[in-house]
């Protein structure tokens, strides 16, 4: 079980009140000193199940556990489900678990924010057109945009000082909200505005909210540059395509999707016409940005600056896109120095026109390019088994790898089928890429994980759980899928597995083998990806899994289970012992029934 789903566990148990959750169910009585009733679990005429503040167990069924395992075996719910139904009961918070109950509460506060941010703007720009924004005003002729041009893009000027909190405080927002909102910063009475002297740019989600702010230094000698809001409710800094609320009714239109690096080069271009552009917000381009893209068009044109770090799009650029592949990307470097914006402001509308339809390249070509850049003719055929072949190596699509290498064939005019040759050997030789895989492990950590209860697999859930896939119809499995059953509620998986699980049970039953290409392949199309990969995993590793009785493994899997089970239930009972001296006698009874249990398994 992973840390997380433990503090979970805990938290959740610590503030139920087991002996009234079981006392809805089962008629509970105290006897000497304890809680005891007749057991839910088992036919019985005199009382053997004992309810202990954390645990409960019976003396004569041997059944035992927590409430979440009450409320599984009474209940019939999974694992999850039943924290989920407690925490709700018991009004535990789980902001670890996406809880239906706390969606309202999230609205409520997302309302609150959006209005903090909404009225913070309208201040921002009334405060550029007062004398305390002159300065800003003059800044923004001064880069070529007009008082119109302030006015239509929604800029404004932030001053020194509380003028945001206090207004907001007088909205009846609560200091804790404005701070949410990134409005302002600062601790117990003493806070002040998020933004400081700076010009404002107001930012929105794609469905045209405003979600926060990119404040811009005034002068070059204040650092940093821009400021933008921090990451809040609202505000998911690595989502947002800068001015693709407006770009997307555009692209719609049929104006060409441009993708730039800043975002007073969005306005730039669209004051040039060039209404589809929008920017990342300083982040790295990724699969997001392109799916929000790909549902307008299937052209996107990315904008590189002409400097250094602008040229920097590299290998794991194209495993992005590729993952868009409705998308069809152009790249197009600008001159040494040039941004959109100043590029626009020197060449014109007419020059960046050409620019973009007579100068960008296909990301692959483009790509390939900056990796042989500078290297001779006869240093090619190196660079490509260096560079680019452990990268292909890595594309799991055999047909995306296919396809590349033609390209590739195409640009260094090596042969396709040498490059395959090649390939294959890279492939299966399983090395000489650390350098690059590097670059695309940062690339992953960088999406946000999702928000969801998952348990990660222990190496014993990874052989039952294999097991169980290669489990073939010409066993007979009757017996097993009972005991199966049986033991699943000492089984913590979350969701997905136990799915998996069901789904691998009815196929045996009715006489498939779950790892026939065919039912695993209609498997994957409606499994949860973390159980796809898993099944790809096991193919790849079969050999560690073959030559072995399946299922007496199952049964001695299914065993483990019990075991580890019973032994966390004596680790509690201990606790227990501590906490409730009075009860030392029934607990330590409890304590050696189960090591009886588990010697018996
Ligand atoms: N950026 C940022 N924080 C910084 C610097 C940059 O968030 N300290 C983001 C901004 O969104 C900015 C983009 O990265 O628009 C590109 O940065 P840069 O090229 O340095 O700025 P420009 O957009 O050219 O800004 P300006 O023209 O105002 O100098
Ligand atoms: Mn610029």
């Amino acid at each position: 079980m992973s840390m997380t789903t433990s503090k979970i566990v805990e938290k959740l148990l610590s503030k139920v009140d087991l002996a009234s959750l079981i006392g809805e169910r089962v008629k509970l009585q105290r006897k000497s000193g304890y809680t005891v009733g007749l057991c839910p679990f088992h036919n019985e005429k005199t009382p053997s199940f004992v309810v202990y503040p954390r645990s409960y167990f019976c003396f004569g069924c041997k059944k035992s556990g927590d409430a979440i395992s009450f409320v599984r075996e009474t209940q019939g719910m999974g694992f999850v489900e039943a924290i989920k139904w407690l925490a709700s009961k018991y009004g535990v918070d789980l902001p670890e678990l996406e809880e239906t109950s706390n969606y309202k509460k999230e609205q409520d506060l997302g309302k609150k924010l959006y209005s903090a941010l909404q009225h913070a703007h309208i201040m921002y720009m009334n405060n550029i057109n007062l004398p305390m924004g002159k300065e800003a005003r003059e800044y923004l002729h001064g880069r070529q945009f007009s008082d119109k041009d302030i006015k239509e893009f929604g800029f404004g000027y932030a001053p020194r000082g509380k003028s945001v909190y206090e207004a907001c405080r007088g909205l009846g927002l609560t200091d804790s909200e404005i701070i949410q909102a990134s409005l302002s910063t600062g601790s117990s009475g003493r806070y002040y505005d998020f933004f400081q002297d700076r010009f404002i740019i107001p930012i929105y989600d794609s469905y045209s909210r405003l979600v926060g702010f990119s404040g811009r230094a005034l002068s070059s000698e204040v650092l940093p540059k821009y400021k933008n809001s921090r990451e809040t409710p609202l505000f998911n800094k690595s989502s947002i395509l800068f001015g693709f609320y407006k770009a997307k009714e555009a692209i719609r239109k049929g104006e060409s999707a441009i993708l730039v690096e800043g975002n007073l080069d969005v306005y730039r271009l669209w004051k040039a016409g060039f209404r589809g552009a929008c920017a990342g917000m300083g982040t790295a381009i990724n699969e997001g940005h392109l799916k929000q893209v790909s549902y307008f068009t299937n052209k996107l044109y990315l904008i590189l600056d002409g400097d250094f770090a602008g040229k920097k799009a590299t290998i794991s650029t194209i495993d992005i896109a590729l993952k868009v592949p409705d998308l069809n990307i152009s790249v197009c470097v600008l001159p040494s120095g040039h941004d959109p914006d100043s590029f626009i402001l020197e060449y014109g509308s007419d020059g960046f026109k050409d620019l973009v339809e007579n100068h960008s390249l296909d990301l692959v070509d483009y790509v390939v390019g900056e990796v042989l850049k500078g290297a001779t003719s006869l240093e090619i055929p190196h660079k490509v088994s260096t560079s680019i072949l452990p990268w292909l190596s890595r594309l799991k699509d055999p047909i995306q790898r296919s396809y590349l290498i033609s390209r590739i064939s195409d640009i260094t005019g090596i042969d396709a089928g040498e490059l395959h040759r090649q390939l294959r050997f890279v492939m299966n030789s399983n090395q000489g890429y650390t350098g690059l895989k590097r670059k695309v492990d940062q690339n992953v950590q960088e999406q946000k994980p999702v928000k969801k209860l998952t348990i990660e697999l222990t190496p014993l859930d990874r052989e039952f759980l294999a097991n169980l896939f290669l489990l073939s119809s010409d066993d007979d499995t009757t017996t097993l899928i009972q005991r199966i059953q049986e033991v699943s509620s000492y089984i913590r998986l979350d969701e997905s597995w136990s799915v998996f699980i069901k789904e691998i049970i009815s196929i045996l039953r009715q006489g498939g083998s779950p790892s026939d290409s065919e039912i695993y392949t209609k498997m994957s199309s409606y499994l949860d990806t973390r159980v796809v990969s898993f099944i790809q995993w096991v193919q790849k590793n079969i050999k560690a899994f073959t030559g072995q009785d399946r299922k007496l493994a199952i049964e001695n899997e299914l065993k483990e289970y019990k075991k580890r089970y019973y032994q966390s239930e004596i680790e509690q009972l201990k606790m227990q012992l501590s906490s409730n001296p009075e009860d030392s006698l029934t607990i330590l009874q409890s304590i050696s029934s189960l090591n009886n249990e588990i010697k018996n398994l």
